[in-house]
């Protein structure tokens, strides 16, 4: 299984597009409070075949890139080394608004800070933005949205080439904008990379081209009519990002907004605010018109303030199903349209027939990738009793084995949770296993002394009404929970009020596709986990959200179809 993974990801980078130049020097990358006499240095691998990353340098990075799903987002032939180190730190500095193309103050002039949880840290104070900042943006937003303005005016096919252009910068800048997540969400440097950043620019490609491919149709109707339908941009639009893929999360919503027409207002999460406000300055630069992308970092009443605002006319968002409640209500007196990626608790579903190794290795990344903070972690691995026993050990080794540590390393494959909060958290649901009945077979506490880091952790006998077997952990704790036959497992798989994502391990082709068409759930991958394609819809069933990001269904939720009946003198078929 892993070779047949390594031959696709192989295959992927063969094709890819995605190669990371060095970046250019650039004063304005100051903004974003790291000065460039405090980066490290910037080292360009020279591979030695277009598809083969310097082996004996980067032996850990070859390992990452090997891991499943990880040939989407990068070309593993390219790696630029951190720019910023996490002991290198101490540039400080005031990050502002992005209004209408220009850099303010929030108008109480309040500020928050942003800090590294890997060392917990102040990185820079962020102006943050209030109500009435948010009304400043909104006002920026709907004027850039104004009959006859520049935008408006644009050709549809000049968006996708201001989109590109946008790709285009972030990849110019791909190892300081990696090196920025790192530093503000604790991520790996390496997936910040290959992972955030690369598709990120893949992401915003992937719709450049879809600016100028929204049809309309042309109707038969029924009398003396021409009919057609017109496909306009739904309007201005509030974006509510996440702290755990900030950069990507911000992509999927700006790719599609654009290409469609929209102008927008984002909101990045309190917690990680830096390359959403790094990407305004690109925005800039790429060229796009005054008012059309608004950034306002803020905490949840500006969000609050968006959403109620009367002259928003859509609102997208990623983060918890609690909040995603908030907003549906909140969205209900405006009508305006919502499309909602929230929460889930997804069941990875391992049959005895599999390769048990290999199994344990995919389970293993599907729950502690990003930490565990990711809304698709395989957080229930269900396995079959027949390799319970084995798939147990086999799963406490791997675990134990994983790195924990600066995630600027390139050995490091875990770094730490967001925030004290997350940690607590997490630490508490660990200790609610152990009270529970759950056998703690790896990790079970916090890991070093500083920052928020949080062991990787694994219970066996875990069972279905514990609490965390229930709540979204959104950490690295990995359940495994036994099971004996098919339609009990997809009973016990779909008793969640979650649906985001499932998986299947199995050579059985039937049972593989019964139990595809059993799973309530927005994506089920089968033998793979975490594999994540621009063109391919990605959203959740149940309380796991509204509508669809990627691929033709993301671009859909930007788009109001205008009917239109033209009145004939006479008709001939
Ligand atoms: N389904 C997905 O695609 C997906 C992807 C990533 C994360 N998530 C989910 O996101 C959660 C973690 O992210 P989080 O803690 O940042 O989520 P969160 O819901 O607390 O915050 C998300 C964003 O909403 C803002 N916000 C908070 N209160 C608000 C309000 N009342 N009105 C408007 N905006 C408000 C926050 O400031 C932040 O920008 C997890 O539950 C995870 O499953 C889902």
């Amino acid at each position: 299984m892993l070779r047949n993974i390594s031959k696709v990801v192989l295959q992927r980078a063969k094709f890819s597009t995605a190669a990371a130049p060095a970046p250019q020097t650039n004063p304005e990358i100051l903004y974003t409070g790291v000065r460039r006499t405090q980066l490290g240095t910037t080292t360009k691998i020279k591979p030695k075949h277009p598809t083969e990353p310097n082996r004996k340098l980067h032996a850990p990075l070859l390992a990452f890139q090997q891991m499943p799903g990880a040939g989407l987002c990068g070309n593993p032939s390219h790696l630029i080394l951190p720019l910023v180190s996490s002991t290198k730190l101490g540039a400080y500095s005031q990050m502002l608004l992005f209004i209408n193309n220009e850099w303010l103050k929030s108008s109480d002039g309040k500020t928050f800070q942003t800090s590294n949880p890997a060392n917990g840290k102040v990185i820079a104070d962020i102006q943050q933005g209030n109500k009435s900042d948010i009304d400043q943006a909104v006002q920026a937003a709907n004027d850039a949205f104004k009959l006859g303005s520049q935008w408006r005016r644009m050709d549809a096919s000049q968006r996708g080439v201001l989109l590109n252009r946008l790709a285009n910068l972030i990849e110019r800048d791909a190892a300081y904008i990696a090196s920025l997540e790192t530093l503000d969400n604790g991520k790996p440097y390496q997936a910040s990379y290959f992972h955030d950043v690369q598709g990120s620019i893949r992401s915003l490609r992937y719709y450049a081209g879809w600016a100028d491919k929204n049809h309309g149709y042309t109707l038969p109707a029924d009398g003396n009519y021409f009919a057609y339908t017109r496909p306009e941009p739904v309007g201005v639009c509030g974006q509510i990002i996440p702290w755990n893929f900030p950069l990507l999360m911000a992509a999927w919503k700006l790719g599609p907004a654009l290409a469609a027409g929209c102008t927008l207002v984002l909101k990045p999460a309190e917690q990680t605010p830096l390359t959403a406000l790094y990407v305004a300055q690109l925005v800039k630069e790429a060229g796009f018109p005054a008012g059309v992308v608004n950034v306002v970092p803020g905490f949840g009443d500006a969000g609050a303030a968006l959403v109620a605002h009367p002259n928003v006319d859509k609102i997208a968002f990623t983060g918890s199903t609690e909040v995603g409640k908030l907003i549906q209500r909140g969205a209900a007196d405006t009508m305006k349209r919502i499309t909602l990626e929230l929460g889930g608790k997804s069941p990875n579903i391992i049959f005895a027939d599999a390769d048990v190794a290999a199994a344990v290795d995919q389970a293993h990344h599907a729950l502690f990738y990003n930490m565990g903070q990711c809304c698709t972690a395989g957080s229930r691995t269900f396995v079959e009793d027949k390799i319970y026993d084995q798939f147990v050990e086999l799963a406490a080794a791997r675990a134990q084995k994983r790195v924990v540590g600066d995630p600027f390393r390139a050995d490091v494959d875990h770094g730490p949770q967001i925030d004290a909060e997350q940690q607590n958290k997490i630490l508490g649901l660990i200790e609610s296993g152990k009270r529970q009945g759950a056998k703690l077979q790896a990790g079970g506490s916090r890991a070093g002394d500083q920052g928020y880091f949080v062991q990787p952790t694994v219970f066996s006998e875990v069972n279905d009404d514990m609490d965390i077997a229930r709540i979204e952990i959104f950490g690295p704790v990995q359940q495994v929970l036994r099971f004996s036959e098919v339609d009990e497992v997809i009973q016990r798989a779909n008793n969640t009020e979650y649906g985001l994502a499932a998986a299947i391990y199995t050579k059985d082709l039937d049972r593989a596709n019964y139990v595809i068409q059993s799973l309530r759930a927005g994506t089920v991958w089968v033998n793979d986990y975490n594999v994540f394609c621009n063109q391919v819809p990605f959203g959740g069933f149940k309380q796991s959200g509204l509508g669809r990001e990627n691929g033709p269904y993301g671009i859909k939720n930007y788009i109001e179809n205008k009917s239109v009946l033209v009145k004939l003198t006479a008709k001939n078929s």
